[in-house]
């Protein structure tokens, strides 16, 4: 059930620049309500990559230093002046709190200069609206599964705001295991796509990981016990590099196995066929051919954004902060930033 034909809702006329520092990506964009995407630029710090993980005082640094330079870029390279932009969104959360301050600080700032609506834009909700900026995009009602790395969860989205959470990690966040197995294995970070590319040199036949709750009813999901798994596997091995290979096949082939199995269920539990990964290990190109034929066999479709669009990016803040001013949203004069922040309080009362 593939809908052939554009399914975004319609917006007016006005020029929203999204602005996005959660973590350890610069992002930065330009959506306008009826001409689409104009830009887009993201800047990935490499600084982290020695510390084998995200160090959240480098990460506001580095945001600081890059954050306006890119907007300047990116304004010039489009051919837009400040002054043509009717609205500003940034990420507010959730996130590093210092992270978030820089873009919530700058998109602020920059938005009471110019006298325009500034909003501020749930990380989670821009995820899960990312697979709208593509065509064909996915018409509302549709199953998201959002996979990231401070996330892992299966979602039935019924409209912008209207978010059922239908199930959630019980520990690690799906890209968060993948990252951990990877630094286990002696990859880089972020470990996940280069344990996906070690993966693709892995026989799948020499090591068998468990499928973590997919012996109990239900959609949520457990990921801390095969990164243990990959430890103990890797002892009993001399660690050579195909040993290591073959581990992260099967590490991958278990999550991956996991995932389906867990989509399949709530895709028959909700009835909705139109499946949507999203988030950044939604870029994971086993976990995509899985899930294009699952959707298929269920008689649906699975819809995924650009690579460049599944992990952290401007594009997908500019596009969720111009359907929340669109529909009259903005947000107070205060700079907003949090760390943590439920999905489902977007949700307007008794809708879920
Ligand atoms: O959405 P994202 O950019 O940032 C968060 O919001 O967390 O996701 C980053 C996560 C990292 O854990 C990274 O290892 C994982 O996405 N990731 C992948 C792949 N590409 C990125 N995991 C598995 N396979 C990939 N190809
Ligand atoms: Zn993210």
């Amino acid at each position: 059930m593939s809908d052939s034909k554009p399914t975004r809702p319609p917006l007016p006329d006005l020029l929203t620049l999204g602005i996005e520092t959660s973590c350890d990506e610069t992002g930065t964009a330009l959506y306008h309500g009826t001409r689409g995407l104009i830009g887009h630029r993201v800047y990935t710090q490499a600084i982290h990559a020695e510390y084998g993980g995200v160090v959240p005082e480098l990460a506001s640094r580095d945001h600081i230093r890059k954050l306006t330079p890119l907007i300047d870029d990116l304004l010039r390279s489009s051919g837009v002046a400040r002054e043509d932009l009717d609205g500003i969104a940034y990420t507010a959360g959730p996130g590093l709190v210092g992270a978030l301050l820089t873009g919530a600080s700058v998109g602020r700032a920059m938005a009471w200069t110019l006298g325009i609506p500034a909003v501020a834009v749930h990380h989670m909700e821009g995820h899960v609206l990312a697979p709208l900026l593509e065509d064909p995009a996915p018409a509302f009602p549709f199953l998201a599964l959002l996979v990231s790395g401070g996330h892992s969860m299966i979602v039935a989205v019924r409209a912008v705001g209207h978010y059922e959470i239908l199930g959630d990690t019980l520990d690690d966040a799906v890209g968060e295991a993948f990252d951990k197995t990877a630094k286990l294995l002696g990859l880089g970070y972020p470990g996940g796509p280069e344990l996906a590319r070690l993966a693709l040199e892995g026989n799948p036949e020499r090591f068998r990981f468990p499928r973590p709750m997919t012996d109990r009813p239900g959609l949520d999901l457990s990921f801390s016990g095969l990164k243990t798994f990959a430890l103990n596997t890797l002892a009993k091995t001399d660690g050579s590099d195909t040993d290591k290979a073959d581990i992260a096949r099967a590490f991958e082939d278990a999550v991956v196995d996991v995932m389906a199995i867990k989509c399949r269920r709530a895709m028959e539990q909700t009835g909705l066929k139109r499946l949507v990964i999203a988030g950044g290990v939604g870029a994971n190109r086993r976990l995509r051919e899985r899930l294009t034929r699952l959707a298929a066999d269920s008689g649906g479709h699975l819809y995924y954004p650009r690579p460049a669009f599944c992990t952290d990016n401007g594009a997908m803040i500019a596009f969720a902060g111009a359907l929340r001013l669109a529909a009259g949203e903005h947000t107070d004069v205060a700079i907003e930033a949090r760390p943590r922040w439920p999905l489902t309080e977007l949700c307007e009362p008794g809708q879920g």
